[in-house]
C-alpha cells in the first residue's frame, strides 16, 4: 500500500513577520524547483504568521497548517482559535496534542479527541501527536503509552483521509537524541496495529504515521525508509530552508 510521504515543519513559537515570510518563500521556491515531488509538504507556523505565510507559499505545493485549535466553533474562549477560523485562513491541517501542549497546557487524550473531531467536522486534517517520555521508555512502556494515546486521542470516526499520526518520543524532541531505527519501526508497526483495531484495516493501511524528534538531513534517509514511517514532523530543522529541504531530498522526495 503506497502512502505518500508527508514532510511537515512545526515552527513552534518561532518567527517574526520578516523571517517567517523569508522561510516560507525559500521553501516554496525549493519545492517548486522539484517539479512533481514524490512527497507532500506542510508547514505549520505560529498563528500570527498563517496569513502572510499562506501568501508567501502561493503557487507552491506546500500545505498550510496550524499548531492547535479549540473544539468550539466560536464564542467565549479568550485567546483561542477555532477550526473554522483556521479553515477561513487557508489552513488544511492542524497539529493536535503535541507533547509540548500536553505538558504546558495539560491537554488530555480526551481533549485532543474532542479537538480532532471538531477539526474534521470543519474539513481540516489533523496531525495527532503521541509519544512516550524517557521514564516511560526506560520502563519498557513506549508501545503501551502510544497505544493508550491513540485509543484516547483519535476519534472513532477518523479516517486515513483526515488523520495523520505523529510518533514523537518526548525525549527525542529538540535533544539530538533519536531512537534506533529498530525502535522507531517497532513503535510505528505497533501503532498501525492499534489503528487497525480501532479504525479498520483499510484505514490503518492508508494512514500516515510520521516520525518526529531530532530529524535532520543526516538521519532522514534511514528513518524515512523504514516500512511504517510515512514522513516526518520536523521542529528545529524546519526553521532552515536548507535543512528542511535536505531532509525531504534525503527521504527521496525529489526523485
Ligand atoms: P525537533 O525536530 O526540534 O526535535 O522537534 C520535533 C517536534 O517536536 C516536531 O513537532
Amino acid at each position: 500500500m503506497a502512502r505518500k510521504k508527508l514532510i511537515a515543519g512545526n515552527w513552534k513559537m518561532n518567527g517574526l513577520m520578516a523571517d517567517g515570510i523569508d522561510l516560507a518563500k525559500g521553501i516554496a521556491a525549493e519545492v517548486k524547483a522539484m517539479g512533481k515531488p514524490a512527497c507532500e509538504f506542510l508547514v505549520c507556523p505560529p498563528f500570527t504568521l498563517l496569513a502572510p505565510v499562506k501568501k508567501a507559499l502561493r503557487g507552491a505545493k506546500v500545505a498550510l497548517g496550524a499548531q492547535d485549535a479549540h473544539f468550539a466553533e466560536k464564542g467565549a474562549h479568550t485567546g483561542d482559535i477555532s477550526p473554522l477560523m483556521l479553515k477561513d485562513l487557508g489552513c488544511t491541517y492542524v497539529i493536535l496534542g503535541h507533547s509540548e501542549r500536553r505538558a504546558d497546557h495539560h491537554e488530555s487524550n480526551e481533549l485532543v479527541n474532542k479537538k480532532a473531531a471538531a477539526c474534521h467536522a470543519a474539513g481540516l486534517k489533523t496531525v495527532i501527536c503521541i509519544g512516550e517520555t524517557l521514564e516511560q521508555r526506560e520502563a519498557g512502556k513506549a508501545v503501551e503509552v502510544c497505544r493508550e494515546q491513540i485509543l484516547g486521542s483519535v476519534p472513532d470516526a477518523a479516517t486515513a483521509a483526515d488523520t495523520v499520526i505523529a510518533y514523537e518520543p518526548v525525549w527525542a524532541i529538540g535533544t539530538g537524541k533519536v531512537p534506533t531505527a529498530a525502535d522507531v519501526e517497532e513503535v510505528h508497526a505497533a501503532c498501525r496495529k492499534v489503528l487497525a483495531k480501532k479504525l479498520g484495516k483499510g484505514n490503518a493501511n492508508k494512514m500516515r504515521i510520521l516520525y518526529g524528534g531530532s530529524v535532520k538531513p543526516g538521519n532522514a534517509k534511514e528513518l524515512l525508509s523504514l516500512p511504517d514511517v510515512d514522513g516526518a514532523l520536523i521542529g528545529g530543522a524546519s526553521l532552515k530552508v536548507a535543512d528542511f529541504i535536505g531532509i525531504a531530498k534525503n527521504a527521496g522526495c525529489a526523485e
